[in-house]
């Protein structure tokens, strides 16, 4: 049998033969399918790009029926437990595990490029004390175009290579300036005898202390859940990195797009959502009738943290963060929300109307547990999430730069408005 699809247009009775490559066909194969000559031909219609591949990728896969998340072919099983973020950073941005003297040089590069510019100092505190910090962080990357105005010579590989080391090195230090903002406490400087992450929890919460020793258990909670939330394939903040630097934009406008993506509740804004929902059922007796409301299908009742639209089983990430939580509130004590959230999950994981949605716990469920528990206000969630996911986005933005399938993205649309009409004066309007 051959890989065609064959297609017979019923309106002209013609028939197509259209390759079948990797699982898909060319959506430009469908245009020679036209009624006439006038015909435009034929286009696909896909709102929200269910069912549309808009890119071959050789960084992450997900088996959303399997629960399987591979970062360039290593189950994220096996890296949260053998590696480290950083490490993982680079599995993911050059595409193999890094000898012991590369992986030296790249903490090396990062560490020495955690430093932020004293300008940003002054882009801080031109926000309000309580600005979210997620606002605060998207705005101040996106400033950070004007700083490296050699970031838009983006075909230059050392000069990409360069801001992309910044980014990943310069994210966090910006979050955490973010952080002391809102509490009314001075900035802490990096302190490079520190880990990525031991380095990101002393800016955020050294005090008088002269060195800050972060705790051993907490730094290393923090960097698994900064290895799980790496990449995620062609997720909605990833696509939105894609399409802005599908116009060649520099990496930091493309950042501070694809931050405003994660920021909405429905992607990475989750895990802030789901703290609130958890605060407001407030009672373990108060689930079922919260359970109800998911179900009536009452305006905004979503049950945040749960469903996915790949995963249609357990969110891997998810059973490696809850594994996360004994390990944090050994220390930090147990998260009281954390009882309400395992009988949301008992409650759903056996209704009918979660089973029959395939809706089940993913990445943002139980992360924002452990982050309230290790101090976190609510609204650094989200910015939790980003500080990871900047090295996916660098490795999917440089994919997309490099290949030559690749151009500016720009959808078609099916046109329901008016037929072309002639300018009514206006005293002549009813
Ligand atoms: C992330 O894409 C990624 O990979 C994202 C991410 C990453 O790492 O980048 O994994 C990170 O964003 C995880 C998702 C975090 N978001 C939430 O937890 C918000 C709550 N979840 C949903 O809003 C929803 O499940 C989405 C947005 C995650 C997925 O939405 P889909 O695939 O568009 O599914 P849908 O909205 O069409 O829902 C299908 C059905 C609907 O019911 P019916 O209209 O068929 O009756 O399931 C229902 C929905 O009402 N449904 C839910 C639900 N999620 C879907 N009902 C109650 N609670 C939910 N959470």
């Amino acid at each position: 049998m051959a890989d065609t699809l064959t297609v017979t247009d019923n309106r002209t009775g013609k028939s197509y033969e259209l390759p079948i490559q990797d699982g898909t066909i060319k959506a430009m194969d469908l245009r020679q399918i036209k009624t006439g000559p006038d015909d435009f031909g034929l286009m696909t219609y896909d709102p929200a790009f269910m069912n549309t591949a808009n890119c071959r990728s050789r960084i992450t896969y997900i088996d959303g029926d399997k629960g399987i998340l591979l970062y360039r072919g290593y189950p994220i099983e096996q890296l949260a437990e053998h590696s480290d973020y950083l490490e993982t950073a680079y599995l993911i941005l050059y595409g193999e595990l890094p000898t012991d003297g590369q992986l030296q040089s790249w903490r090396r590069e990062i560490t020495l490029h955690t430093m932020l510019h004293e300008n940003v100092k002054k882009f801080m505190d031109g926000f309000q004390y309580d600005a979210h910090p997620m606002g605060i962080l998207l705005s101040t990357v996106g400033a950070l175009s004007t700083v490296n105005r050699d970031a838009k010579n983006i075909f230059d590989k050392t000069t990409r290579m360069r801001q992309i080391l910044r980014l990943i090195a310069k994210v966090p230090s910006i979050a955490a300036y973010a952080y002391r903002h809102s509490i009314g406490r001075p900035y802490n400087n990096p302190d490079n005898d520190l880990s990525f992450t031991g380095n990101f929890l002393n800016m955020l919460f050294k005090m008088t202390e002269l060195k800050y020793k972060p705790h051993p258990v907490l730094e290393r909670a923090l960097d698994v859940l900064f290895i799980l939330h790496a990449d995620h394939e062609q997720n909605c903040s990833t696509t939105t990195m894609r399409t802005i630097g599908s116009s060649q934009a520099d990496p930091y406008s493309a950042f501070a797009g694809a931050a405003a993506a994660l920021y909405g509740p429905l992607h990475g804004g989750a895990n802030e959502a789901v703290l609130r929902m958890l605060t407001e059922i407030g009672s373990l007796n108060h689930v079922p009738d919260f359970i109800a409301k998911v179900k009536s299908g009452e305006a905004g009742s979503r049950l945040m943290g749960f469903g996915h639209r790949v995963y249609k089983s357990y969110d891997p990430r998810a059973k490696q963060i809850k594994k996360i939580a004994d390990m944090v509130f050994e220390v930090t004590g147990k998260n009281p929300l954390l009882d309400i959230a395992l009988e949301l999950e008992r409650i759903a994981l056996q209704d009918d109307y979660f089973v029959k949605r395939k809706l089940y716990p993913n990445v943002d469920f139980y992360s924002g547990l452990i982050y309230q528990a290790m101090g976190f206000p609510t609204e650094m969630f989200p910015v939790l999430f980003a500080i990871p996911r900047t090295v996916g986005w660098m490795a999917q933005w440089e994919e997309m730069l490099l290949d030559p399938d690749q151009k500016i993205a720009r959808p078609r649309q099916i046109y329901l408005g008016s037929e072309a009409r002639d300018y009514v004066a206006r005293d002549q309007r009813k």
